[in-house]
């Protein structure tokens, strides 16, 4: 797979930046250890830095850590490694287009990564291809579209990175795409944050 500079040149200023935008960090977490508890295989899409894959590793029996950009991936081998982790694998590998098996996972994790992605409906198809029926999908997700307060502050960032966001997502744009990919939404809640952070919970349909 070809290396994502973009992304790739942005991972080691990762975790500084997105200091300004976590306030709902916290949130997630108790959320994601409610509802994977005692889950299997995890996947996790878009993991970036890995701010989220040791939660995942607390509470899953073995998690599989993946992104597109190299340079993230090697973050967290460096973290898993530090931290003597023994249930977590990372991979390099696109959400589109996701090396494993169709029903592998019982549950998969996606935070914070279909809002940069161009094609948010094809990783989601990935997803239910990979989860198992009834399987768990968690997708925490910044809303840059949630008021005109923060499509303003989005089409403003934007001016300055190119990683702002490709979908400026509302609450119910975001539960809408989840649920015609093939998902029951169980739950919908807007965490609040600099920019408010869309928590959906679905179940894979059969
Ligand atoms: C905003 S970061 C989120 C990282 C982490 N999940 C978090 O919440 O801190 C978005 C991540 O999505 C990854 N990404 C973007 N498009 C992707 C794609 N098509 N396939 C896999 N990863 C992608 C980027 O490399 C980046 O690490």
């Amino acid at each position: 797979m070809p290396d994502n500079t973009d992304w790739d040149g942005f991972a080691s200023r990762y975790d500084r930046i997105v200091r300004l935008f976590d306030r709902a960090y916290p949130e997630v977490r108790r959320r994601l250890a409610r509802d994977l508890d005692g889950a299997e295989h995890v996947l996790e899409i878009a993991a970036g830095t890995g701010q989220f894959t040791f939660d995942l590793a607390d509470v899953a029996n073995e998690v599989v850590a993946t992104d597109y950009s190299r340079e993230m991936v090697e973050h967290i081998r460096a973290r898993v490694s530090e931290r003597g982790v023994q249930n977590v694998r990372a991979d390099q590998q696109s959400a589109y287009e996701l090396g494993f098996d169709d029903r592998s996972f019982d549950g998969v994790f996606c935070a914070n990564g279909l809002h940069v992605m161009e094609r948010p409906e094809t990783a989601l198809a990935e997803m239910r291809r990979v989860l198992v029926p009834d399987g768990v999908l968690i997708v925490p997700t910044f809303l840059h579209g949630a008021g005109r307060f923060e499509r303003g502050l989005s089409r403003t960032l934007s001016v300055f990175s190119s990683f702002v966001a490709h979908t400026r997502f509302s609450l119910d744009q975001l539960g809408s795409l989840v649920e015609e990919a093939g998902f029951d939404v169980t739950s919908a809640e807007e965490l609040p944050g600099l920019f408010p952070i869309g928590h959906v919970v679905a179940r894979r349909t059969s």
